[in-house]
């Protein structure tokens, strides 16, 4: 692709121009862009990049897992992986408010990548994966007066003193472009097809307060669904797809004796640039099937409902 070839190389040359000699940290998030921005930089400046995964324990079932096997054996770049789940857990515990989620979070980020940054002997710059849609959305809506509507800076709303400077190659891009240049610098088809994934993770897709076990259900469930999705060939059509497990406790009946257990929500939806977006119209056998494996297979969950919202009114994640 001409175009993309003609920004890569453009993009190469400011990263080079603002960077210079100086070390980088790179947040990279289980998702498409940071994937994009980090190859991008690494061609850039070389070993001057530190990729850094934080698995803050919101991460989906085997996330830690690819991304580590891409960068570090299929790409050769360098990774730290910061086991943080216990902090960020601890941290989170009792918080309920959606913004003060992704606050915390954005917090703790940063926190872990400023001591990742001395580790390296002192990264004046942090790398994310920022694009337009992000830029735009953190500051105002369309068509609408300057209200936030999310903190959604990439790692979920960055503290507003923090020591590094910024580094946002994406800023200009939407989603299908960063998907071309990702093809351009080589990416794998199956990571550059990958569904966005928010920095703050299952934290948003678990409204009310955030523990272990509800994270344990929750991963599951969104693991079966996106199987369900994958088997009948309809990941590609779907811009993202997940669970969400709701505040909620049900009754039901199964067997002969009753059950009060976990409400969850599936989410699927397509979309241009996340900006606006319409829900899927599966065929109900397909949910019928999909919520029975998750009510067989998931312990502590007993229903399962399908959102048919769009954006707008609605959001694409819950919080
Ligand atoms: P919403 O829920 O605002 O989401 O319709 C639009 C797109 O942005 C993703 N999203 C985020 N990404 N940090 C991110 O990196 C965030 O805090 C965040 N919040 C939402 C969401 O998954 C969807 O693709």
């Amino acid at each position: 692709d001409w175009t993309m070839r003609a920004f890569k190389d453009e993009a190469i040359a400011r990263i080079r121009a603002q960077v210079g000699k100086e070390r980088v940290i790179c947040g990279l998030s289980g998702g498409v862009d940071s994937a994009v921005a980090a190859v991008l930089l690494h061609e850039a400046i070389g070993d001057q990049l530190t990729c850094v995964f934080v698995d803050h324990g919101l991460l989906r079932a085997g996330e830690a897992k690819k991304v580590v096997a891409l960068f570090r054996h299929a790409y050769n770049i360098p990774l730290v992986l910061v086991e943080a789940e216990a902090l960020f857990l601890k941290e989170l515990a009792g918080v309920t408010d959606p913004e003060v989620k992704r606050k915390t979070i954005g917090k703790l980020f940063i926190d872990v990548f400023e001591a990742e940054a001395k580790k390296v002997g002192g990264a004046s710059f942090l790398a994310q994966g920022t694009l337009y849609p992000d830029v735009i959305e953190s500051v105002s809506f369309t068509g609408g007066p300057s209200v936030t509507i999310k903190s959604h800076h990439n790692v979920g709303g960055l503290p507003e003193r923090m020591n590094m400077k910024l580094v946002e190659p994406l800023r200009e891009l939407f989603k299908d472009e960063v998907r071309a240049l990702g093809r351009e610098l080589g990416l794998p088809e199956v990571f550059v097809g990958r569904h966005p994934f928010p920095g703050p993770g299952l934290a948003i897709r678990c409204p009310g307060e955030i523990t272990k076990d509800k994270l344990d259900i929750l991963r599951l469930a969104d693991e079966i669904f996106i199987e369900e999705i994958r088997r009948a060939g309809l990941y590609d059509e779907i811009w993202q797809a997940f669970a969400v497990l709701l505040p909620v406790r049900t009754v039901g009946v199964m067997g002969d004796g009753r059950t009060y257990d976990n409400v969850v929500a599936l989410r699927a939806v397509t979309s241009v640039d996340g900006m606006t977006a319409d829900f899927y119209a599966f065929d109900m056998k397909f949910l019928a099937h999909a919520a029975t494996r998750i009510i067989n297979e998931v312990k502590g969950v007993n229903r399962v409902v399908y959102d048919v919202t769009s954006k707008p009114p609605g959001t694409i994640e819950w919080e």
